[in-house]
């Protein structure tokens, strides 16, 4: 589907994510023939800039991480609707300025008052924001057209801020006009968990405490913190991604049916998921919390998260972050969802385990078996995108020896098209007013109110514990699954 008339106001547009993303995803989808002729992007930022200079900024983004071949006319044509406004971002002249261009385009380029706005910008600068937009009128397009909000996580640092950050946005736009982005979820893998588990009849009878015996999530970095130290430190990797892309990846493996894939559907299946999810007691047991020290990583000696620029030499934050949760619903009681994440581990690798139960009975000897693990559905999230099923197979011989195999499915040999990236087709979403791929205000709300007391805990009880970069994090992980009598896979 092609996005009708419309344009999109970025701020933030200097940032990281506006660079290798935002910028790369919409020259790729004007590549694609997925956005209107007349398309406009009015970047917005305190640089001096002219519209000429965030063209080729842009240009470079483009260049430099576009997925798609470059072509000349697309950019051409693009570019033309490029504009540029500087200003602070709670600055009442920059946002009048803001309104003029963009009224300007709606004659020239067709916008026909239909925008974005897309705050890729650190949390405390929404309130600024969002009360500019209104205070100018920008909240609001002529008769017949729509105006939505894009806003990028983090959202908040907890469940108070969160719900202040929410309160200010629900006091200019309507609920349906907020897009908040969790970038996994416009990933092809994370979309077709949902496809996997109710287009088939075959798994969704196994799906269930009769026969799982435990669910792994991983989310595995080898990258460190790159030059993001200003945003990292003091968040952390729970805060970072569990508390939103993890609890996502539960909430799809864990929902009930829904009864359409329309937005509210998916909404109030993911939303009662999460209202089920249970802490232990033992959180010192069941949580772990790691950093990383100095180590080897792809060949090259790379340093420890407390010597990387801009880290204070005693800071506490976790880049290792694991944690046991329960579900609390028929389909789920007593099956531990245990998550993981860190940077700098031994490679990077996203996927989510359901790991079933062993066979009640096995008409084999010890020694037969004894290369037998659990059966295991993997969903390869990324890199290496597919579905792996783990199941018992006769080793071939003059004995019966019995040994794990994998069966494979893997995208790149199953289908010939290619993927759009997330950023790409949440970007197109919003445009279309498409909104089953974002989170709502309850379920960002719901992650919190799970973090929360993890994070409580964790103040109150040391220092993380250090492990070495390249390696699969703490020891305390390992021993948290030993405890149960399980052990993380090692993708
Ligand atoms: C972001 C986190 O949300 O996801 C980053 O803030 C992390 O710390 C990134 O590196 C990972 O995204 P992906 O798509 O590369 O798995």
């Amino acid at each position: 589907r092609i996005a009708g008339p419309c344009g999109l106001v970025m701020f933030g547009v200097t940032g990281d994510l506006s660079r290798k993303k935002l910028m790369p995803a919409i020259y790729d989808l004007a590549n694609r023939g997925l956005l209107p002729p007349g398309f406009a992007l009015v970047g917005f930022a305190r640089r001096d800039w002219e519209d000429q200079d965030f063209a080729e900024e842009v240009h470079l983004a483009v260049k430099e991480h576009a997925r798609t071949p470059y072509r000349e006319e697309v950019w051409r044509q693009l570019s033309e609707g490029f504009r540029f406004v500087s200003g602070e971002f709670g600055d009442k002249q920059a946002f009048m300025e803001l309104k003029a261009t963009i009224d300007k385009l709606d004659a020239e380029r067709g916008t026909n008052g239909n925008h974005a706005f897309y705050l890729s910008v650190p949390p405390k600068f929404f309130p600024g924001v969002v009360e500019q937009l209104h205070e100018v009128g920008l909240d609001q397009g002529p008769e017949g057209s729509w105006r939505r909000v894009i806003i990028e996580k983090p959202f908040g640092h907890d469940l108070a801020s969160a719900q202040d950050l929410n309160a200010i946005v629900d006091s200019v736009f309507p609920a349906k006009a907020v897009f908040r982005i969790d970038h996994y979820l416009g990933k092809e893998t994370v979309q077709n968990i949902l496809a996997l588990r109710f287009a088939n009849e075959m798994f969704e009878p196994i799906w269930s405490r009769d026969h799982v015996d435990h669910v792994q999530i991983t989310m595995a970095e080898d990258i460190g913190i790159g030059g993001r130290a200003g945003y990292y430190d003091g968040i952390g990797a729970a805060r970072d991604v569990i508390q939103n892309h993890l609890l996502q990846l539960l909430a799809l493996t864990a929902m009930e049916e829904p009864v359409s894939f329309d937005a509210d559907a998916i909404a109030a299946e993911k939303t009662k998921v999460l209202s089920a999810i249970r802490l232990p007691d033992d959180l010192d047991t069941y949580s772990v919390r790691g950093q990383y020290a100095a180590g080897w990583q792809g060949g090259e000696k790379v340093v420890g998260y407390l010597e990387e620029d801009g880290i204070s030499p005693d800071s506490t934050t976790d880049t290792y972050a694991a944690v046991k949760l329960e579900v609390n619903t028929r389909r789920w009681a007593g099956v531990p969802f245990y998550l993981r994440t860190g940077k700098r581990l031994g490679r990077r690798v996203t996927e989510i385990a359901v790991v079933f139960k062993r066979s009640p009975f096995l008409p084999f000897t010890p020694t037969q078996t004894e290369e037998l693990g659990q059966n295991a559905l993997v969903i390869r999230v990324q890199p290496d995108e597919g579905v792996t099923v783990r199941f018992g197979s006769k080793v071939p011989g003059t004995s019966m020896e019995v040994r794990d195999v994998n069966m494979d499915f893997a995208y790149g040999e199953a289908f010939t098209e290619s993927s759009p990236e997330a950023y790409e087709r949440l970007i197109l979403d919003v445009l279309l007013g498409d909104a089953p791929l974002f989170p709502r205000v309850a379920e960002v709300e719901l992650g919190w109110e799970v973090l929360d007391p993890i994070e409580e805990y964790w103040d109150g009880h040391g220092k993380p514990e250090q492990y070495t970069s390249g390696t699969w994090g703490p020891a305390k992980a390992d021993e948290m699954l030993a405890k149960d009598g399980r052990s993380w896979r090692r993708p």
